[in-house]
C-alpha cells in the first residue's frame, strides 16, 4: 500500500471509528458488534504502526478504546495490554526485520531469533493469579482498563484456578479466549431450535459468551483459552518468548500449536505459508501469524510506540472477498470539508462480517474503476479495513448505466467545490457556512479523544445545530443558561436528562492542553501532534502567540515550530492558517473564558535528570540506534527535536556529526558525546 492510500484508508477508517464511538459511547445504540468495532480499531492500529506518520493526523487510536461498557466492574490493567502492528506482505514482513536490526543496532553477524505463532481470532484477557491462586480476570477494554469477567473465566476448563509451587507469587497471564468450529455449530444448531438468533462467526459467539452477566450461562458455552504471553510477573519465568511459552504449559495453560522459532527469514516466512494452507483444516479460526523478538531482554529495549510493541507484528493472512452490488453512490462531507464518496451496497457477508458500505477514496478512484451506481463489483476487506471496491463486472452492467460524476458543489451547502494542488481529495470551500463541516467539527470537538462530553452523540449534536442551539464550541458552555428549559422540553428528554447533561459539560469546564488542542479540529492536528504542542508551548497563550509570529516564515517561532518532531511546512501553514483567522481568535479567547486549561505537564518522567529538556541527537550512535536513544530519552521526559535552536539544552553528537553539532557550537549549546549522555541518564 502506497502512503497515499494508507492514509485515505486510515482517515477514512477514523471517521468511522469516531462514528461508532458515538453511537456506542454518546447514544448507547451501537450499530456494529464489538468485534467489528474491535477490527477496524486493530487495522487503524496496524496502519499507524505500517506508517507512523498517520498517527499524527486525526487518529482516535492513541488513547481510548472500546471503553468497557455498564454492566461490569472495571480494572485497570497493571501493564497496559497492547495491540499489534499488521504487515499484509512479505515485503512488509522484511520491513519488520530490518526496523528491528537497525534500531537494536545489529551487526551483520548478529543473529536475530524470532518465534512465530499462531494469531488465535478470539478475544483477549488478562488473567491473574496471587500466591498461586486466580484472582482476577479481564478484558482487554481499551487496553489500559477493561471489564472484570473473573467468574465467568472461573468456568473455563482450559484455565488453571491453581498454579504449581515454582510459578512466581504475581504471574498474569494474556491470551486469547475463542471457540471451536465444530463446538461453534453445535451452540449455533441449538441456538436455532430454540428459535434464539445465531452467532455470525466463532468470534462473536465467543464474545457473547464471554460477556454475560449470568457466569451460569458462560459456564454453559464450550469456550477455550491459549496462552501467549505474560502481564505483571513478581519474578521472571524466561528469558524468552519460547521460554514464556513453555513455562505457561507448565503452569497448566494450553499454547497453541505448531509454533516455530528461527533467525532467517526464509524458516519464518514458510511456516506463514504453511499455516496459511492449513489454516482451513484447524479447529479453530486463526487470521495471521504473530512473529515476536524471542530475547525478552530486546522485547524490553525495543519497546512500544503508541499502542503496539516494536518487538511484535501480525502477518496477517490476505483479505476476504465478495461481490455485491452497488446501490448508490453518496458524498460524505467531513470536518474539513473533504467530499468522500461512498458506496451504498447490497448488504453482504464477507469473512462473517456484513458489508453494507465500502470506501470510494476520492474522484481519481472513482474514474479510474469507473464505478457506477448499479454496478455488479467485487469488494475486498482487506485486512480488516474499511472494505474496499477492487473491480467492476463491466458485463454485467445495466443498459441506462451512466458514468459518474462527482459533484462540483457541495452537497450540504451548495458551495463550489475545488481541488488544491497537488492533492487528491476534493473540498468544500464553504467552511463555516456548511453545516456538514460545522456539525462534523462539533461532533468532534465533543468526541471521546476531545471533550468527551457524556450524552452529546451525534444525534444530539446535530439537533442542537438544527434548532440553532449549539453553533460553535462556545454555546455548548451556554447550554445550561440559555437553554436549561428549552432541553428539558424536548421529546425523549425532561429534566434529569437535561440535568445529566449538564453536570457532563460542567465536568469538562477544565480540560488538558493537549485535549483542547486536538478538540479545535485544525487540520493535520491529530491527537500525537496536539501532544507534542502542548509538551513544546506548556500552555494556550504561548502556542497562539508563537502560531502568530510564525505567520513571518524567517521568525525564530517559525524555525521554533518547525523543530517539533512530526511538524513540517504543511502542517505548520495549518497551525498558522488557523490562528491567523480572526473568527478563530475569538472562538478561542470566549472558550479560555469559559473554560480552565492547566499548564502542560510532559507526559514522560518528571524527575530523571534530563525531564523537561530539549534534545538533539545528531551523528551515528555507537551502543545504539537514533531511534532508541530517541524512545529512551523521551521516556525519561525529555523533548527531543529534530534541530537545533537557541532553545535546545544538548546536542548528543555522534560520529561523523555534521551541520547540527556546527550551529550547536555557534549558538553555545551544550554539546555531549554519547558517553557523556548516557553517564547523564544513568
Ligand atoms: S502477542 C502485544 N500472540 O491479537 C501483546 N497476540 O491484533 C502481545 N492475539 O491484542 C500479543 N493471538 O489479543 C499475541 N499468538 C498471539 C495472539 C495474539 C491473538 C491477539 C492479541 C492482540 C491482538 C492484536
Amino acid at each position: 500500500m502506497s502512503l497515499e492510500k494508507a492514509r485515505e484508508a486510515h482517515k477514512a477508517l477514523s471517521e468511522k471509528i469516531h462514528y461508532h464511538d458515538q453511537k456506542y459511547h454518546g447514544e448507547d445504540a451501537p450499530e456494529i458488534t464489538d468485534a467489528e468495532y474491535d477490527r477496524l480499531r486493530r487495522e487503524l492500529e496496524g496502519l499507524e504502526f505500517q506508517y507512523p506518520e498517520l498517527a499524527s493526523e486525526d487518529s482516535p487510536s492513541q488513547k481510548v478504546g472500546a471503553a468497557p461498557s455498564s454492566g461490569f466492574e472495571k480494572v485497570a490493567h497493571k501493564l497496559p495490554m497492547l495491540s499489534l502492528g499488521n504487515a499484509f506482505s512479505k515485503q512488509d514482513m522484511h520491513d519488520f526485520f530490518t526496523r528491528l536490526r537497525r534500531f537494536l543496532n545489529l551487526g551483520e553477524g548478529e543473529t536475530l531469533e524470532l518465534l512465530g505463532e499462531q494469531k488465535i481470532d478470539g478475544l483477549s484477557c488478562s488473567i491473574r493469579y496471587e500466591g498461586r491462586e486466580l484472582v482476577q480476570a479481564s478484558t482487554r477494554g481499551d487496553g489500559s482498563e477493561g471489564e472484570n469477567i473473573t467468574r465467568n473465566i472461573m468456568t473455563l476448563d482450559d484455565v488453571p484456578k491453581t498454579l504449581p509451587d515454582d510459578a512466581p507469587d504475581i504471574l498474569e497471564v494474556r491470551g486469547e479466549v475463542y471457540m471451536r468450529h465444530a463446538d461453534f455449530e453445535v451452540l449455533n444448531a441449538q441456538r436455532a431450535k430454540e428459535e434464539q438468533q445465531v452467532f455470525a462467526n466463532p468470534r462473536n459467539a465467543a464474545a457473547g459468551s464471554l460477556r454475560q452477566l449470568d457466569s451460569s450461562v458462560t459456564a454453559k458455552r464450550p469456550l477455550r483459552f491459549f496462552g501467549y504471553a505474560l502481564g505483571e510477573v513478581s519474578k521472571p519465568v524466561a528469558e524468552t518468548q519460547d521460554g514464556v511459552r513453555q513455562a505457561l504449559e507448565r503452569f497448566g495453560f494450553q499454547t497453541p500449536e505448531p509454533h516455530i522459532c528461527a533467525d532467517d527469514a526464509e524458516a519464518l516466512l514458510t511456516y506463514h505459508e504453511k499455516m496459511m494452507e492449513g489454516r482451513s483444516k484447524l479447529a479453530y479460526d486463526i487470521d495471521g501469524i504473530v512473529y515476536k523478538v524471542n530475547r525478552l531482554d530486546w522485547q524490553e529495549r525495543l519497546g512500544q510506540v503508541s499502542r503496539a510493541p516494536r518487538w511484535a507484528i501480525a502477518f496477517k493472512f490476505p483479505a476476504e472477498k465478495a461481490i455485491t452490488t452497488v446501490n448508490e453512490i453518496r458524498i460524505q462531507v467531513g470536518r474539513t470539508g473533504v467530499l468522500t464518496p461512498v458506496a451504498e451496497l447490497e448488504p453482504v457477508t464477507v469473512g462473517g462480517v456484513v458489508v453494507s458500505r465500502a470506501t470510494l477514496h476520492n474522484e481519481d478512484e472513482i474514474n479510474r474503476k469507473d464505478i457506477r451506481e448499479g454496478d455488479t463489483v467485487e469488494i475486498q476487506r482487506a485486512g480488516d479495513v474499511i472494505p474496499q471496491v477492487l473491480r467492476v463486472f463491466k458485463d454485467k452492467r445495466p443498459g441506462h448505466s451512466q458514468a459518474y460524476c462527482f459533484p462540483e458543489r457541495c452537497p450540504e451547502c451548495d458551495s463550489l467545490v475545488i481541488r488544491e494542488e497537488g492533492e487528491v481529495a476534493k473540498r468544500c470551500t464553504g467552511g463555516l457556512i456548511c453545516p456538514a463541516q460545522a456539525v462534523e467539527r462539533l461532533k468532534h470537538f465533543v468526541s471521546k479523544s476531545a471533550f468527551d462530553i457524556d450524552g452529546m452523540g451525534d444525534k444530539v449534536v446535530r439537533q442542537f445545530w438544527d434548532l440553532g442551539w449549539v453553533k460553535s464550541p462556545v454555546d455548548i458552555f451556554e447550554l445550561k443558561s440559555l437553554h436549561e428549559d428549552d432541553i428539558a422540553a424536548l421529546e425523549g428528554w425532561g429534566a434529569l436528562s437535561a440535568k445529566k447533561l449538564f453536570k457532563a459539560i460542567d465536568k469538562k469546564r477544565e480540560i488538558t492542553l493537549d485535549r483542547f488542542i486536538y478538540a479545535l479540529g485544525i487540520r493535520q492536528i491529530g491527537q500525537a501532534t496536539a501532544k507534542r504542542l502542548a509538551g513544546h508551548y506548556g500552555d494556550l497563550a504561548s502556542l497562539k502567540q508563537a502560531c502568530l509570529t510564525a505567520q513571518d516564515k524567517d521568525s525564530d517561532a517559525y524555525a521554533d515550530l518547525l523543530s517539533i518532531e512530526d511538524i513540517g511546512p504543511s502542517v505548520a501553514d495549518d497551525l498558522i492558517g488557523f490562528f491567523g483567522e480572526d473568527h478563530n481568535i475569538d472562538i478561542l479567547e470566549r472558550l479560555t473564558d469559559a473554560l480552565t486549561i492547566p499548564d502542560f505537564e510532559a507526559v514522560g518522567q518528571t524527575d530523571s535528570p534530563v525531564s523537561g529538556k530539549t534534545v538533539v541527537f545528531t551523528g551515528t550512535l555507537e551502543t545504539m540506534s537514533r531511534s532508541e536513544a530517541k524512545a529512551q530519552a523521551e521516556r525519561l521526559g525529555a523533548k527531543v527535536s529534530g534541530s537545533v535552536s537557541k532553545k535546545t539544552d544538548y546536542v548528543v553528537a555522534g560520529e561523523d556529526a555534521g551541520s547540527k553539532l556546527k550551529k550547536a557550537t555557534e549558538l553555545g549549546v551544550q554539546v555531549l558525546s554519547e558517553a557523556e549522555w548516557q553517564e547523564l541518564i544513568a
